[in-house]
């Protein structure tokens, strides 16, 4: 079954420690932590203090994507303050300094994660293979929440899961944005594990519908009675 990683960027920051108990209740398995660096996309998100307040909050999984250029310089702060799971974008660096930064998360006893933008090849992951636990395709440009599923991502994430396969790695594939029941059944039919959903979730009423939507319950089996969906909040 796929993993459902909601992405806090989308959650309402005055309420934070609320919205993350709402998608923990709602089944979510991972909580996704969009940081940006108004460099490596045109955004400013957040960092630090928040990733440690998040932490001591919960207990969630905390996969933490750095949209931020030259990672090396922060990914072991990233890991003290209670990332799990830290992710890199490959654009943003020289091979040499992604690959040290790869490194530097695992040996602070974290979880490696390479990100590749729509515009960068399924292969530019091949020289990392071995330093990483997931590679995550992004299906929107990074920067901005709330964008359109891009569907010609799908046959980059089939390519991943066939080489993946091929060579027996133990590696995660993960997508984010523009991740809605129709489009996250596209993606895990081409081989994603892990769903990121910004808007899909935080800006749903009952966010435990959303999840299990995103999961793969049937909307139309649901309206026969059968349980595949929770019902509906009032
Ligand atoms: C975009 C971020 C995404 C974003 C997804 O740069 O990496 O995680 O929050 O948001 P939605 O689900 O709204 O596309
Ligand atoms: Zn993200």
């Amino acid at each position: 079954m796929v993993k459902i990683a909601p992405s806090i960027l989308a959650a309402d920051f005055a309420r934070l420690g609320a919205e993350i108990d709402s998608v923990r209740e709602g089944g979510a398995d991972w909580l996704h932590f969009d940081v940006m660096d108004g460099l490596f996309v045109p955004n400013l998100s957040f960092g630090f203090p928040i990733l440690e307040a998040v932490r001591k909050h919960t207990d969630l999984f905390l996969d933490v994507h750095l949209m931020i250029r030259a990672p090396l310089r922060y990914v072991r702060r990233f890991c003290e303050c209670g990332a799990d799971l830290v992710t890199v974008h490959a654009e943003a660096d020289t091979e040499d300094g992604i690959r040290s930064a790869l490194r530097e998360i695992r040996s602070a006893g974290k979880k490696a994660g390479l990100a590749l933008k729509p515009g960068t090849e399924w292969d530019a992951a091949l020289p990392f293979i071995e330093d990483v636990d997931l590679i995550l395709v992004m299906t929107v440009e990074p920067g901005f929440g709330g964008q359109s599923f891009m569907a010609n991502m799908l046959p980059k994430l089939g390519l991943l899961r066939e080489t993946l396969d091929e060579f027996g790695l133990d590696c995660i594939l993960e997508v984010d944005g523009g991740v809605n029941p129709l489009t996250a059944s596209l993606a895990a039919a081409s081989g994603a594990q892990v769903l990121v959903a910004g808007s899909d979730v935080f800006h749903a009423a009952d966010r435990k519908r959303s999840i299990a939507l995103l999961r793969g319950a049937r909307q139309d089996a649901d309206q026969e009675g059968d349980g595949a969906l929770p019902p509906e909040e009032t």
